[in-house]
């Protein structure tokens, strides 16, 4: 797999991380379902295609996934990364890229799968948040974990102070996540993520920032 599209619905800071981890492949589109996401600037500065499929212009998800489909085989990419895409897809669509489409979340999933996960782990009091990159299935923010990175809760973070440096760990597993699966060193097999050769390394695993 050497093209890769990367889909967004806003800021895109992910989207970045991945096209500036210079990742083998090429990046065939950044497809947003909002025509005003900020990161479709960027991407298209940078000369990368761009193609916004707006969800508000089809009358149901399946019409919607359809289009959506129809942007990526366009543009000839055989792996998707979502990238703060906040539209949930199909089951069609999810089974047509299995193994081959991958989600960031902002959580150590399967704590806190779904919206408002900083707010949602500051009001639970749990010690260590994160984020979790994943294959996507059927069943929302529940696919096979690729890599995670754990940061502390600290006393007095608001959740706009936890997001941040969730975010900052974001930007470092994910093009980590994607170069494993670019270089076919990860994948998934019967349902669980395989990295190939030895045993997958602690630290492709699980990032913990205060350890280093
Ligand atoms: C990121 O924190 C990402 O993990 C989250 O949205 C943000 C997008 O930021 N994704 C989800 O919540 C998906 N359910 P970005 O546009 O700057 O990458």
């Amino acid at each position: 797999m050497s093209n890769y599209a990367i889909l967004i619905s806003g800021r895109g800071s992910n989207m970045q991380a991945l096209i500036d981890a210079r990742l083998p492949g090429r990046c065939a589109a950044v497809i947003s379902n909002r025509p005003d996401a900020a990161g479709l600037a960027w991407a298209a500065q940078r000369g990368v295609p761009t193609a916004v499929v707006d969800h508000k212009g089809f009358a149901s998800r399946e019409a919607f996934d359809t289009a959506l489909a129809r942007a990526i085989e366009q543009s000839g990419a055989e792996l998707i990364f979502l990238a703060g895409f906040m539209r949930v897809l199909t089951e069609p669509f999810v089974q047509r890229y299995t193994g081959r489409l991958v989600n960031i979340h902002p959580s150590l999933l399967p704590a806190f799968p779904g919206l408002h996960t900083h707010e949602a782990a500051l009001q639970s009091g749990v010690r260590v948040h994160g984020c979790t990159v994943h294959f996507v299935t059927p069943t929302l923010d529940c696919g096979p974990i690729i890599v995670q990175a754990a940061v502390p809760v600290l006393p007095g973070d608001s959740a706009a102070a936890l997001a941040a440096r969730v975010l900052a760990q974001e930007h470092i597993i994910y093009p980590q996540a994607a170069r494993g699966i670019l270089e076919g060193r990860c994948r998934l097999k019967a349902g669980r993520v395989v990295w190939a050769g030895d045993a997958t390394p602690a630290t492709l695993a699980l990032r913990v920032p205060a350890r280093e």
